[in-house]
């Protein structure tokens, strides 16, 4: 995706598919895993802004449960 960027593309991952069946469709080797699935092209408008990262004493608890 950093490649894509750098190149002039946008581009959006993706893990909603059914894995096996893409894996059927492409004829994936026994011994290759399937990653991601990445669509790649030109970006039709700005993304949303994001919220940026909670802070990290919101979501880390030490030495207890
Ligand atoms: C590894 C990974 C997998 C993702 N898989 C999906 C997906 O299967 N379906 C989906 O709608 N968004 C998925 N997303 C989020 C999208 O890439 C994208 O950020 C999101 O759909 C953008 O919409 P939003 O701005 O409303 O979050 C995934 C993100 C990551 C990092």
């Amino acid at each position: 995706m950093l490649t894509a960027k750098a190149m002039g593309y946008d581009s959006c991952p993706m893990i909603g598919f059914e894995i096996e069946k893409v894996a059927e469709l492409i004829n994936l080797p026994k011994d290759y895993v399937m990653g991601p699935m990445v669509a790649i092209g030109k970006k039709v408008k700005d993304p949303w802004p994001k919220p940026g990262q909670l802070p990290l004493s919101d979501l880390v608890i030490e030495n207890k449960f």
